[in-house]
Protein backbone atom coordinates (compact mmCIF):
# COMPACT_ATOMS: atom_id res chain seq x y z
CA UNK A 1 0.00 0.00 0.00
CA UNK A 2 2.78 2.59 1.04
CA UNK A 3 4.39 1.84 -2.42
CA UNK A 4 1.49 3.02 -4.00
CA UNK A 5 1.21 6.43 -6.18
CA UNK A 6 -1.54 8.94 -5.14
CA UNK A 7 -3.67 10.25 -8.23
CA UNK A 8 -6.32 12.41 -8.52
CA UNK A 9 -9.02 12.89 -11.79
CA UNK A 10 -10.50 16.11 -13.25
CA UNK A 11 -13.34 14.60 -14.57
CA UNK A 12 -15.34 11.59 -14.65
CA UNK A 13 -18.11 12.34 -12.69
CA UNK A 14 -22.01 11.02 -12.06
CA UNK A 15 -22.73 9.28 -15.47
CA UNK A 16 -19.35 10.44 -17.36
CA UNK A 17 -17.87 7.83 -19.60
CA UNK A 18 -14.24 7.66 -19.93
CA UNK A 19 -12.92 8.68 -16.09
CA UNK A 20 -14.81 5.38 -14.65
CA UNK A 21 -12.62 3.30 -17.30
CA UNK A 22 -9.44 5.21 -16.01
CA UNK A 23 -10.43 4.61 -12.49
CA UNK A 24 -11.09 0.41 -13.21
CA UNK A 25 -8.15 0.59 -15.45
CA UNK A 26 -5.97 1.82 -12.93
CA UNK A 27 -7.20 -0.33 -10.14
CA UNK A 28 -6.90 -3.60 -12.35
CA UNK A 29 -2.80 -3.43 -11.16
CA UNK A 30 -3.12 -1.44 -8.45
CA UNK A 31 -0.58 0.63 -9.34
CA UNK A 32 -1.85 4.25 -7.68
CA UNK A 33 -5.02 5.04 -5.59
CA UNK A 34 -7.43 7.79 -5.99
CA UNK A 35 -7.23 10.41 -3.60
CA UNK A 36 -8.31 13.82 -4.76
CA UNK A 37 -10.71 15.10 -7.32
CA UNK A 38 -12.39 17.51 -9.26
CA UNK A 39 -15.19 15.23 -11.22
CA UNK A 40 -17.73 18.14 -12.12
CA UNK A 41 -18.13 21.25 -12.89
CA UNK A 42 -20.13 21.98 -9.10
CA UNK A 43 -19.27 20.96 -6.24
CA UNK A 44 -22.26 18.89 -5.60
CA UNK A 45 -21.41 16.60 -8.00
CA UNK A 46 -17.59 16.25 -7.36
CA UNK A 47 -18.93 15.50 -3.84
CA UNK A 48 -21.49 12.96 -4.44
CA UNK A 49 -18.69 11.47 -6.37
CA UNK A 50 -16.28 11.58 -4.26
CA UNK A 51 -18.74 10.24 -1.79
CA UNK A 52 -19.05 6.95 -3.90
CA UNK A 53 -15.48 6.66 -4.61
CA UNK A 54 -14.00 6.89 -0.86
CA UNK A 55 -12.52 10.37 -1.41
CA UNK A 56 -12.64 12.53 1.77
CA UNK A 57 -14.63 15.78 1.33
CA UNK A 58 -11.60 18.11 2.07
CA UNK A 59 -10.08 16.82 -1.33
CA UNK A 60 -13.10 17.17 -3.29
CA UNK A 61 -12.87 20.25 -4.71
CA UNK A 62 -14.57 23.36 -6.60
CA UNK A 63 -12.45 23.79 -9.58
CA UNK A 64 -9.30 22.23 -10.84
CA UNK A 65 -7.29 25.24 -9.80
CA UNK A 66 -7.61 24.99 -6.50
CA UNK A 67 -6.78 21.37 -6.81
CA UNK A 68 -3.75 21.69 -8.68
CA UNK A 69 -2.53 24.65 -5.75
CA UNK A 70 -4.26 22.59 -2.74
CA UNK A 71 -2.64 19.19 -3.81
CA UNK A 72 0.69 20.65 -4.65
CA UNK A 73 1.18 22.11 -1.02
CA UNK A 74 0.43 19.04 0.58
CA UNK A 75 2.63 16.73 1.96
CA UNK A 76 0.66 13.85 0.56
CA UNK A 77 -0.10 15.34 -2.62
CA UNK A 78 -1.10 13.72 -5.53
CA UNK A 79 1.56 12.15 -7.71
CA UNK A 80 -0.34 12.40 -10.46
CA UNK A 81 -3.68 13.83 -12.43
CA UNK A 82 -5.32 11.86 -15.11
CA UNK A 83 -7.82 14.47 -16.86
CA UNK A 84 -11.33 13.53 -18.28
CA UNK A 85 -13.00 16.52 -19.50
CA UNK A 86 -14.43 17.69 -22.68
CA UNK A 87 -11.48 18.65 -25.22
CA UNK A 88 -11.66 21.99 -25.14
CA UNK A 89 -10.83 22.24 -21.32
CA UNK A 90 -7.81 19.99 -21.45
CA UNK A 91 -5.02 22.93 -22.48
CA UNK A 92 -6.14 24.74 -18.95
CA UNK A 93 -6.52 21.64 -16.71
CA UNK A 94 -3.48 20.45 -17.87
CA UNK A 95 -1.65 23.84 -17.84
CA UNK A 96 -2.47 24.26 -14.05
CA UNK A 97 -1.28 20.58 -13.14
CA UNK A 98 1.82 21.01 -15.16
CA UNK A 99 2.85 24.65 -13.60
CA UNK A 100 2.06 22.98 -10.02
CA UNK A 101 4.63 20.46 -10.58
CA UNK A 102 2.26 17.43 -11.27
CA UNK A 103 2.37 14.56 -13.64
CA UNK A 104 0.08 14.33 -16.51
CA UNK A 105 -2.02 11.50 -17.85
CA UNK A 106 -4.75 13.36 -20.39
CA UNK A 107 -7.05 11.71 -22.45
CA UNK A 108 -7.21 12.34 -26.25
CA UNK A 109 -7.23 14.17 -28.41
CA UNK A 110 -4.64 15.92 -26.15
CA UNK A 111 -6.53 19.90 -26.62
CA UNK A 112 -7.82 21.51 -29.35
CA UNK A 113 -5.25 23.30 -30.91
CA UNK A 114 -1.11 21.93 -32.07
CA UNK A 115 0.23 25.42 -30.61
CA UNK A 116 -1.50 24.68 -27.01
CA UNK A 117 -0.17 21.31 -27.37
CA UNK A 118 3.04 22.52 -27.56
CA UNK A 119 3.68 24.86 -25.59
CA UNK A 120 2.16 21.82 -22.62
CA UNK A 121 4.76 20.03 -23.84
CA UNK A 122 7.44 23.28 -23.23
CA UNK A 123 5.92 23.43 -19.83
CA UNK A 124 6.43 19.88 -18.84
CA UNK A 125 9.76 19.64 -20.59
CA UNK A 126 10.99 22.69 -18.27
CA UNK A 127 9.89 21.35 -15.21
CA UNK A 128 10.90 17.91 -15.76
CA UNK A 129 7.66 16.08 -15.79
CA UNK A 130 5.82 13.24 -17.02
CA UNK A 131 3.02 13.61 -19.81
CA UNK A 132 0.87 10.70 -20.52
CA UNK A 133 -1.81 10.86 -23.81
CA UNK A 134 -4.44 8.11 -23.14
CA UNK A 135 -4.13 6.41 -26.74
CA UNK A 136 -5.95 2.98 -25.01
CA UNK A 137 -5.60 1.08 -28.03
CA UNK A 138 -2.34 0.74 -28.29
CA UNK A 139 -1.40 -0.33 -24.42
CA UNK A 140 -2.86 -3.52 -26.23
CA UNK A 141 -0.71 -6.50 -25.64
CA UNK A 142 -1.55 -7.92 -29.66
CA UNK A 143 -0.38 -3.61 -30.52
CA UNK A 144 2.59 -3.85 -28.77
CA UNK A 145 3.55 -7.34 -30.69
CA UNK A 146 2.56 -5.73 -33.75
CA UNK A 147 5.08 -3.25 -33.19
CA UNK A 148 7.80 -5.54 -32.51
CA UNK A 149 6.90 -7.85 -35.46
CA UNK A 150 7.19 -4.88 -37.98
CA UNK A 151 10.54 -3.83 -36.66
CA UNK A 152 11.89 -7.22 -37.07
CA UNK A 153 11.09 -6.72 -40.47
CA UNK A 154 8.25 -9.72 -40.37
CA UNK A 155 6.58 -8.48 -43.16
CA UNK A 156 9.30 -6.34 -44.65
CA UNK A 157 8.68 -2.47 -45.79
CA UNK A 158 5.16 -1.55 -45.29
CA UNK A 159 3.59 -0.48 -48.51
CA UNK A 160 0.29 0.61 -47.73
CA UNK A 161 -2.21 0.93 -44.32
CA UNK A 162 -5.82 0.50 -44.62
CA UNK A 163 -7.19 1.82 -41.32
CA UNK A 164 -10.44 2.46 -40.16
CA UNK A 165 -12.72 2.97 -37.36
CA UNK A 166 -16.25 3.16 -37.75
CA UNK A 167 -19.00 3.34 -34.59
CA UNK A 168 -23.02 3.62 -35.45
CA UNK A 169 -23.54 5.20 -31.81
CA UNK A 170 -24.45 9.04 -33.39
CA UNK A 171 -26.43 7.44 -37.26
CA UNK A 172 -29.88 9.12 -35.25
CA UNK A 173 -30.84 12.41 -36.77
CA UNK A 174 -33.58 12.37 -33.20
CA UNK A 175 -31.00 11.21 -31.50
CA UNK A 176 -27.66 13.31 -30.31
CA UNK A 177 -25.85 10.50 -28.41
CA UNK A 178 -26.82 11.94 -24.56
CA UNK A 179 -24.27 13.61 -22.27
CA UNK A 180 -21.47 12.26 -24.44
CA UNK A 181 -22.70 12.60 -27.81
CA UNK A 182 -23.54 16.64 -26.86
CA UNK A 183 -20.52 17.92 -26.25
CA UNK A 184 -18.59 16.15 -29.04
CA UNK A 185 -21.06 17.11 -31.21
CA UNK A 186 -21.08 20.95 -30.17
CA UNK A 187 -17.94 22.87 -31.46
CA UNK A 188 -17.83 25.24 -28.94
CA UNK A 189 -16.31 22.28 -26.06
CA UNK A 190 -15.52 19.65 -28.73
CA UNK A 191 -13.11 21.97 -31.43
CA UNK A 192 -12.99 22.53 -34.77
CA UNK A 193 -13.91 18.69 -35.57
CA UNK A 194 -15.90 15.81 -33.75
CA UNK A 195 -15.05 12.47 -35.63
CA UNK A 196 -11.83 13.36 -36.87
CA UNK A 197 -11.11 14.63 -33.24
CA UNK A 198 -12.91 11.58 -31.55
CA UNK A 199 -11.44 7.97 -34.00
CA UNK A 200 -9.34 9.33 -36.17
CA UNK A 201 -6.44 9.99 -33.55
CA UNK A 202 -7.00 6.92 -32.26
CA UNK A 203 -6.39 5.68 -35.85
CA UNK A 204 -3.42 8.06 -36.68
CA UNK A 205 -1.86 6.98 -33.68
CA UNK A 206 -2.10 3.56 -33.75
CA UNK A 207 -1.11 2.98 -37.52
CA UNK A 208 1.90 5.22 -36.08
CA UNK A 209 2.47 3.45 -33.07
CA UNK A 210 2.54 -0.37 -34.87
CA UNK A 211 4.18 0.55 -38.27
CA UNK A 212 6.36 3.52 -37.06
CA UNK A 213 5.56 4.89 -39.99
CA UNK A 214 5.15 9.17 -39.78
CA UNK A 215 2.49 10.83 -42.00
CA UNK A 216 4.02 13.27 -44.72
CA UNK A 217 1.17 14.68 -45.94
CA UNK A 218 -2.77 14.16 -46.50
CA UNK A 219 -5.53 14.84 -48.64
CA UNK A 220 -9.17 14.80 -47.00
CA UNK A 221 -12.79 14.70 -47.37
CA UNK A 222 -14.68 15.41 -44.12
CA UNK A 223 -18.39 15.30 -44.83
CA UNK A 224 -21.10 16.15 -42.06
CA UNK A 225 -24.03 13.76 -43.14
CA UNK A 226 -26.24 13.35 -40.29
CA UNK A 227 -28.88 16.20 -41.01
CA UNK A 228 -28.76 18.15 -37.66
CA UNK A 229 -24.84 18.44 -37.23
CA UNK A 230 -22.69 20.93 -38.24
CA UNK A 231 -19.12 19.02 -37.31
CA UNK A 232 -17.75 16.15 -39.27
CA UNK A 233 -19.28 12.68 -38.81
CA UNK A 234 -17.37 11.03 -42.08
CA UNK A 235 -13.88 11.23 -42.76
CA UNK A 236 -12.37 9.64 -45.80
CA UNK A 237 -8.13 10.55 -45.33
CA UNK A 238 -5.75 9.40 -48.16
CA UNK A 239 -2.23 9.41 -46.52
CA UNK A 240 1.09 9.63 -47.41
CA UNK A 241 3.78 8.23 -45.12
CA UNK A 242 7.37 9.80 -44.98
CA UNK A 243 8.86 6.54 -46.51
CA UNK A 244 6.75 6.71 -49.56
CA UNK A 245 3.97 4.14 -48.06
CA UNK A 246 0.03 5.34 -48.76
CA UNK A 247 -2.60 4.78 -47.07
CA UNK A 248 -6.73 5.20 -46.31
CA UNK A 249 -7.87 6.13 -42.86
CA UNK A 250 -11.88 6.31 -42.31
CA UNK A 251 -13.44 7.34 -39.64
CA UNK A 252 -17.09 7.21 -39.59
CA UNK A 253 -20.32 7.46 -36.73
CA UNK A 254 -23.20 6.36 -38.36
CA UNK A 255 -22.30 3.34 -39.84
CA UNK A 256 -24.77 1.24 -38.21
CA UNK A 257 -23.90 -2.09 -36.90
CA UNK A 258 -20.51 -0.85 -36.08
CA UNK A 259 -19.79 -0.71 -32.38
CA UNK A 260 -15.87 0.10 -32.04
CA UNK A 261 -14.43 -1.07 -35.02
CA UNK A 262 -10.91 0.11 -34.67
CA UNK A 263 -9.23 -1.88 -37.32
CA UNK A 264 -5.70 -2.24 -39.17
CA UNK A 265 -4.55 -3.53 -42.45
CA UNK A 266 -0.69 -3.20 -43.10
CA UNK A 267 0.48 -4.59 -46.41
CA UNK A 268 4.39 -4.90 -46.81
CA UNK A 269 6.88 -6.21 -49.28
CA UNK A 270 7.14 -9.49 -47.15
CA UNK A 271 3.47 -9.85 -45.72
CA UNK A 272 0.10 -8.95 -44.11
CA UNK A 273 -0.71 -8.23 -40.39
CA UNK A 274 -4.46 -7.79 -39.95
CA UNK A 275 -5.27 -6.25 -37.17
CA UNK A 276 -8.90 -5.84 -35.66
CA UNK A 277 -9.77 -4.22 -31.98
CA UNK A 278 -13.05 -6.15 -31.21
CA UNK A 279 -10.72 -9.18 -31.80
CA UNK A 280 -7.78 -7.74 -29.34
CA UNK A 281 -6.57 -11.05 -28.15
CA UNK A 282 -5.24 -12.06 -31.80
CA UNK A 283 -3.09 -11.16 -34.57
CA UNK A 284 -3.30 -12.54 -38.11
CA UNK A 285 0.29 -12.66 -40.09
CA UNK A 286 0.63 -13.70 -43.29
CA UNK A 287 3.57 -14.70 -45.14
CA UNK A 288 4.69 -14.54 -48.71
CA UNK A 289 3.88 -18.00 -49.24
CA UNK A 290 -0.05 -17.31 -47.99
CA UNK A 291 0.39 -19.30 -45.33
CA UNK A 292 -2.07 -17.01 -43.01
CA UNK A 293 -1.13 -17.64 -38.80
CA UNK A 294 -3.35 -16.44 -36.02
CA UNK A 295 -1.20 -15.61 -33.25
CA UNK A 296 -3.22 -15.21 -29.64
CA UNK A 297 -2.22 -13.11 -26.98
CA UNK A 298 -0.75 -15.70 -24.32
CA UNK A 299 0.88 -17.88 -26.19
CA UNK A 300 4.45 -18.48 -25.80
CA UNK A 301 4.96 -16.49 -29.56
CA UNK A 302 3.95 -13.31 -28.40
CA UNK A 303 7.77 -11.12 -28.22
CA UNK A 304 8.39 -11.03 -24.62
CA UNK A 305 8.58 -7.01 -24.69
CA UNK A 306 4.52 -6.86 -25.36
CA UNK A 307 3.99 -10.18 -23.50
CA UNK A 308 4.90 -9.07 -20.25
CA UNK A 309 1.84 -7.18 -20.51
CA UNK A 310 -0.41 -10.00 -20.09
CA UNK A 311 -2.08 -11.20 -16.51
CA UNK A 312 -3.60 -13.93 -18.00
CA UNK A 313 -2.55 -17.43 -19.82
CA UNK A 314 -4.03 -17.71 -23.40
CA UNK A 315 -7.79 -17.91 -23.33
CA UNK A 316 -8.64 -16.36 -20.65
CA UNK A 317 -10.11 -13.12 -22.18
CA UNK A 318 -8.33 -9.82 -21.83
CA UNK A 319 -9.60 -6.63 -23.96
CA UNK A 320 -9.90 -2.95 -23.54
CA UNK A 321 -10.03 -2.08 -20.24
CA UNK A 322 -6.70 -4.44 -19.82
CA UNK A 323 -5.11 -2.21 -22.58
CA UNK A 324 -5.76 1.21 -20.66
CA UNK A 325 -4.30 -0.32 -17.60
CA UNK A 326 -1.18 -1.66 -19.60
CA UNK A 327 -0.58 2.05 -20.43
CA UNK A 328 -0.77 2.82 -16.93
CA UNK A 329 1.66 0.35 -15.74
CA UNK A 330 4.41 2.26 -17.73
CA UNK A 331 2.82 5.61 -16.67
CA UNK A 332 3.34 4.70 -13.05
CA UNK A 333 6.37 2.50 -13.66
CA UNK A 334 8.18 6.15 -14.48
CA UNK A 335 6.19 8.54 -12.02
CA UNK A 336 7.38 6.11 -9.19
CA UNK A 337 11.26 6.27 -10.60
CA UNK A 338 11.07 9.34 -10.87
CA UNK A 339 10.23 9.61 -7.32
CA UNK A 340 13.05 7.44 -6.21
CA UNK A 341 16.00 9.77 -8.73
CA UNK A 342 16.12 6.40 -10.98
CA UNK A 343 14.02 7.35 -14.08
CA UNK A 344 15.22 6.70 -16.66
CA UNK A 345 13.57 7.54 -20.62
CA UNK A 346 14.14 3.55 -22.03
CA UNK A 347 11.66 2.74 -19.30
CA UNK A 348 8.77 4.71 -21.29
CA UNK A 349 6.36 2.35 -23.14
CA UNK A 350 3.10 4.63 -23.27
CA UNK A 351 1.88 7.33 -25.36
CA UNK A 352 3.49 10.26 -24.56
CA UNK A 353 2.53 14.20 -25.16
CA UNK A 354 4.45 14.21 -28.50
CA UNK A 355 2.04 11.73 -29.74
CA UNK A 356 -0.60 13.79 -28.81
CA UNK A 357 1.02 16.91 -31.00
CA UNK A 358 1.34 14.44 -34.11
CA UNK A 359 -2.35 14.03 -33.75
CA UNK A 360 -3.79 17.74 -33.40
CA UNK A 361 -0.97 18.45 -36.30
CA UNK A 362 -2.69 15.42 -38.65
CA UNK A 363 -6.34 17.00 -37.82
CA UNK A 364 -5.04 20.40 -38.60
CA UNK A 365 -3.90 19.31 -42.02
CA UNK A 366 -7.19 17.28 -42.43
CA UNK A 367 -9.01 20.31 -41.88
CA UNK A 368 -6.48 22.43 -44.01
CA UNK A 369 -6.91 19.78 -46.62
CA UNK A 370 -11.10 19.71 -46.69
CA UNK A 371 -11.25 23.55 -46.39
CA UNK A 372 -9.23 23.99 -49.60
CA UNK A 373 -11.48 21.49 -51.77
CA UNK A 374 -9.77 18.42 -51.25
CA UNK A 375 -6.01 19.09 -51.93
CA UNK A 376 -2.93 17.08 -50.63
CA UNK A 377 -1.44 18.96 -47.70
CA UNK A 378 1.82 18.52 -45.43
CA UNK A 379 1.53 17.60 -42.24
N1 LIG B 1 -9.24 6.92 -24.83
C1 LIG B 1 -10.44 6.61 -25.25
O1 LIG B 1 -10.66 5.54 -25.80
C2 LIG B 1 -11.56 7.58 -25.01
C3 LIG B 1 -12.89 7.14 -25.04
C4 LIG B 1 -13.89 8.06 -24.74
C5 LIG B 1 -13.58 9.37 -24.45
N2 LIG B 1 -12.28 9.79 -24.48
C6 LIG B 1 -11.92 11.20 -24.18
O2 LIG B 1 -12.16 11.42 -22.80
C7 LIG B 1 -12.63 12.75 -22.57
C8 LIG B 1 -13.98 12.70 -21.83
O3 LIG B 1 -14.92 11.98 -22.61
P1 LIG B 1 -16.19 11.26 -21.95
O4 LIG B 1 -16.83 10.46 -23.02
O5 LIG B 1 -15.82 10.59 -20.68
O6 LIG B 1 -17.09 12.53 -21.62
P2 LIG B 1 -18.27 12.63 -20.53
O7 LIG B 1 -19.15 13.71 -21.00
O8 LIG B 1 -18.85 11.28 -20.29
O9 LIG B 1 -17.52 13.05 -19.18
C9 LIG B 1 -16.91 14.30 -19.01
C10 LIG B 1 -16.83 14.61 -17.52
O10 LIG B 1 -16.06 15.78 -17.32
C11 LIG B 1 -16.73 16.62 -16.37
N3 LIG B 1 -16.27 18.00 -16.56
C12 LIG B 1 -16.50 18.81 -17.62
N4 LIG B 1 -15.86 19.99 -17.45
C13 LIG B 1 -15.23 19.91 -16.26
C14 LIG B 1 -14.41 20.80 -15.51
N5 LIG B 1 -14.11 22.01 -15.98
N6 LIG B 1 -13.93 20.38 -14.32
C15 LIG B 1 -14.23 19.17 -13.83
N7 LIG B 1 -15.00 18.28 -14.48
C16 LIG B 1 -15.50 18.64 -15.69
C17 LIG B 1 -18.20 16.39 -16.67
O11 LIG B 1 -19.01 16.78 -15.58
C18 LIG B 1 -18.20 14.87 -16.88
O12 LIG B 1 -18.27 14.21 -15.63
C19 LIG B 1 -12.70 13.39 -23.95
O13 LIG B 1 -11.53 14.13 -24.19
C20 LIG B 1 -12.77 12.20 -24.91
O14 LIG B 1 -12.24 12.48 -26.19
C21 LIG B 1 -11.28 8.91 -24.74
Amino acid sequence: MSNRLRYGMVGGGPGAFIGDAHRKAINIDNTAHLVAGCFSRTLEKTKEQGALLGISSDRCYANYSEMAQKEASREDGIDFVVVVTPNNTHYEICKAFLEAGIHVACDKPLVTDSRQAEELKAIADEKGLLFMVTYTYVGHVTSKYIRDLISNGEIGTIRTVMAEYPQGWLYNENDDGGKQGAWRCDPSQSGKVNCLGDLGTHVENAVAAMTGLKVKRVLAKMDVVVPGRVLDDNDQILVEYENGATGINWTSQFAIGCDNSLRVRIYGSKGTILWFQERCEEVTLIREDGISQVIRRGNGAISQAAGKYSRLPAGHTEGWLESMANLYDSFAECVSAMKQGTFDSGLIDYPTIEEGIAGLKYVEACLESNEKGNVWVEV
